[in-house]
């Protein structure tokens, strides 16, 4: 199946870059929010990555008018009639995931897929509010998204070869290397990154260390770009701590329950980079 138009339900952090990198990759691209406000701020943040790309000589004028005239935002789910694939990126709470699921079975056209970029739910649920549960797979994507190589295209028992084929070679047009993954809490990449970041906000919570010595101590001694608290920040401590609670709910195993910390700081608003205050203030 080819895929011409493609649909973006949610224009946050994930499914902006989501938009921007297939508006980019010369598809026709629908992104869709709740609201104005929240799809202008979607929509700028895009225009403010191709504004600086332009500036840093890694697009041309040219190429940035053409993938934004290929970039329409909406705030009406039936402008996803047409698409041949949306991919989800909307909070990671079920009940939301259910409402997204069934109106997109009934706007879509019978042959498009609907893929989920959660980190963490069950895809085989999200199928089972549809018709066509062997159109519906994980697209998995990376923080931040245009920058990130890495897609985990993920498959349910219900999806089929055929989807998982085209999910496949859709993401590698947009320039990201695959893996591929079964339908289980955290795939592959936040199986391991979840206990990670975890231990170290209990590590902090300890008072072990202090929060610049842990994130040295894995920047330096790790090689890793960042240390675990920055990014934490840079995920989302609100996106962290939905997905530690779900893993947590779905295997039982206390390495996924969220530190109290962790819970508190989501209460208090500080959700990192996002808001302006996570472990750090940006
Ligand atoms: N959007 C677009 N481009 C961005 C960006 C963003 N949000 N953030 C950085 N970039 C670009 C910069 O413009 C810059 O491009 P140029 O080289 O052309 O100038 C390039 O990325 C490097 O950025 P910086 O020089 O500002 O900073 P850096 O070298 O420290 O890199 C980083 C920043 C890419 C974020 C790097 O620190 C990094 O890779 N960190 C780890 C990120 C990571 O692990 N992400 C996965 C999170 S887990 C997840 O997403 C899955 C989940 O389900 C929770």
């Amino acid at each position: 199946m080819e895929i011409k138009k493609v649909g973006v339900v949610g224009c946050g952090l994930m499914g902006g870059g989501i938009a921007q990198v297939c508006a980019e990759s010369g598809y026709e691209t629908v992104a869709r929010e709740i609201n104005d406000e929240l799809l202008n701020k979607g929509i700028s943040a895009i225009q403010a990555n191709w504004k600086k790309a332009v500036a840093k000589g890694r697009m041309t004028e040219e190429d940035q008018a053409a993938a934004q005239g290929r970039l329409k935002g909406t705030t009406n789910m039936n402008d996803f009639e047409g698409c041949d694939l949306v991919i989800e990126a909307v909070i990671e709470l079920m009940d939301l995931k259910k409402e997204v699921f069934t109106e997109l079975d009934n706007i879509t056209p019978p042959h498009a897929i609907l893929a989920t970029n959660t980190s963490c739910l069950s895809i085989i649920e999200m199928a089972s509010f549809t018709k066509r549960p062997e159109q519906v797979m994980g697209i998995h994507f990376f923080n931040p998204v245009p920058v990130m190589k890495l897609v985990e295209v993920v498959e349910t028992i219900s999806t089929s070869q055929e989807t998982m084929e085209t999910g496949r070679k859709f993401s590698e047009s947009l320039g990201k290397q695959v893996v591929t993954a079964k339908d289980s809490p955290g795939f592959i990449v936040n199986l391991l990154l979840i206990p990670f970041l975890l231990d170290a906000i209990r590590a902090y919570e300890k008072g072990l260390a202090t929060k610049e010595d842990i994130d040295a101590g894995v920047k330096l001694g790790l090689n890793h770009p960042m240390g675990p608290l920055t990014l934490t920040d840079l995920v989302g401590l609100d996106t962290t701590y939905h997905i530690a609670c779900a893993m947590y709910e779905e295997t039982a195993d206390s390495k996924y329950a969220p530190p109290v910390l962790l819970k508190q700081m989501v209460t208090a608003g500080w959700y990192g980079r996002k808001s302006g205050k996570g472990f750090y203030d940006y």
